[in-house]
């Protein structure tokens, strides 16, 4: 069993395969794909704890994950995006566009979508971009990372972003450049080829699903500024406009969008917006874990192993933020779904009995009470290894303050002698450091 578990642990898709791989995934329809905009939307910078998103992440890993498609759709570059998930707590995407719409990739390994790229060299020259608008005073250009191959952004005060857009656009259409320029957040104006954009993105993505059969049944677009437009416009797609969304993207909704049903306007901010939405529209299941006060009592009818991993590590948050009552209650129902003879691998490699671990769990009860704490986990795909037991794999991540550690998770539970509402036998845990996870901050890692 174990030489299987270190084997199925550590195996390591080609990344050629990647862009397959995400599309194989799903045999039939993908049940919902949430297509949403980082900063501001699936991302608030406002709120230091987090928790809409935490609140957004327990919901997809629980419930969404296995047969539907997260898509994250952002104006940062690949360089920003990498640092904002250093940053936040952010969930893993099936495919990340990045860029405004001008960069496709697909699964862990970001690979590109090379035909994309070779779409968008249509009637594009990025030098003719660059000589047009040296030409006005009031672009400043952003920083180099944010220059990429089919877009040029610039910071323009608020009052001056008309009238730049319509003589910019005017003067690249006259050098024979079919283009598109996209202002948001009352700062950042892009210029991208005419095919380019969030939207065109979306419908480019949406063509090659249904080419492969497996158009989502729906489509959930999530948004708070201008260049979030266009994902509204992509033909039977549902949106939501966060309750913080920008002016410019409110203005667009009342000129070109007040009467479309499939759109609202959330009463919620970012992410618990985006919770908002699915409610709203139907999409699924609507409340995450996180809003589940008592965990003890959120029992199934039915075997659900992604359910459980949400679920415990959730716990396990809480046990450590001194937002646990009745500890030896909890301990002692811990013990009781974890085998007597299962066995917790750690990742220094040190093995021990899941009843001992669970012993130990007194060590560090409410020690992380006074520290921004949490706890999440990413990817979590189940597979069923025969008639009654599960191999469970994901990413389990701590954030305390800035820093994050993440491990690779392996667990296996059994649904032998037990009924779904006593929930699954733990068998096995297996975990490994994943890459970036510093030396210092390795001792207190329990679980
Ligand atoms: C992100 C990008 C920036 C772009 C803006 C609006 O902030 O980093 O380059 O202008 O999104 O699309
Ligand atoms: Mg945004």
């Amino acid at each position: 069993m174990l030489i299987l578990l270190i084997a199925l642990h550590r195996s390591k898709f080609p990344p050629g395969l990647v862009t397959g791989r995400i599309m194989d995934r799903f045999a039939s329809s993908p049940r919902l794909m949430i297509v949403s905009d980082l900063d501001h939307t699936m991302v608030d910078h406002h709120d230091p704890g987090n928790l809409s998103i935490l609140r957004f992440n327990a919901l997809w890993e629980a419930k969404y994950r296995q047969d539907s498609l997260l898509v994250f759709s952002t104006g940062r570059s690949p360089t920003l995006y990498k640092q904002l998930r250093r940053e936040k707590p952010m969930l893993t995407p099936d495919i990340t566009i990045m860029s405004v719409g001008t960069e496709i990739t697909y699964g862990n390994d970001m690979v590109q979508d090379e035909g994309w790229i070779e779409f968008l060299n249509q009637k594009w020259d990025k030098q003719i971009v660059s000589e047009e608008t040296s030409k006005f005073s009031e672009l400043t250009m952003q920083s180099e990372t944010e220059q990429r191959q089919h877009k040029a952004s610039f910071h323009v005060k608020k009052e001056n972003a008309q009238e730049v857009m319509k003589t910019l656009s005017e003067r690249l259409a006259k050098r024979g450049l079919d283009i598109k320029i996209i202002y948001s957040g009352g700062m950042d104006l892009d210029i991208l080829p005419k095919g380019a954009g969030k939207g065109q993105a979306l419908a480019y993505l949406h063509k090659k699903l249904k080419e492969k059969g497996i158009l989502p049944k729906n489509t959930l677009a999530c948004g708070d500024s201008g260049n979030d437009a266009e994902l509204f416009t992509i033909p039977d797609v549902h949106g939501v406009m966060v309750k913080n969304a920008q002016e410019e993207l409110l203005q667009w909704h009342a000129e070109n969008a007040k009467n479309n049903p499939k759109i609202i306007h959330a009463n919620e901010r970012c992410a618990a917006g985006i919770i908002e939405a699915i409610g709203h529209f139907k999409l699924g299941p609507n409340i995450s874990s996180r809003d589940v006060t008592d965990l003890s009592d959120a029992k199934l009818d039915h075997f659900d192993p992604a359910y459980e991993v949400v679920k415990f590590f959730l716990f396990f948050e809480r046990w450590r933020r001194a937002e646990v009552e009745n500890h030896e209650v909890y301990l002692s129902n811990l013990k009781s779904v974890c085998s007597p003879s299962g066995v917790f691998v750690h990742p220094s490699g040190v093995q021990q009995s899941l009843h001992v671990c669970i012993d130990k769990l007194k060590d560090c009860c409410g020690d992380k009470k006074e520290e921004q704490y949490r706890v999440w986990v990413d990817q979590v795909f189940p597979s069923q290894i025969d008639s009654d037991t599960w191999l469970v794999k994901f990413q389990k991540w701590e954030q305390t303050g800035a820093e994050q550690q993440g491990c690779l998770t392996t667990v296996i539970v059994s649904s032998k002698g037990v009924k779904p509402t006593e929930g699954l036998t733990w068998l096995h845990v297996h975990q490994t450091w994943m890459e970036g996870t510093t030396k210092n901050s390795r001792n207190d890692w329990f679980f």
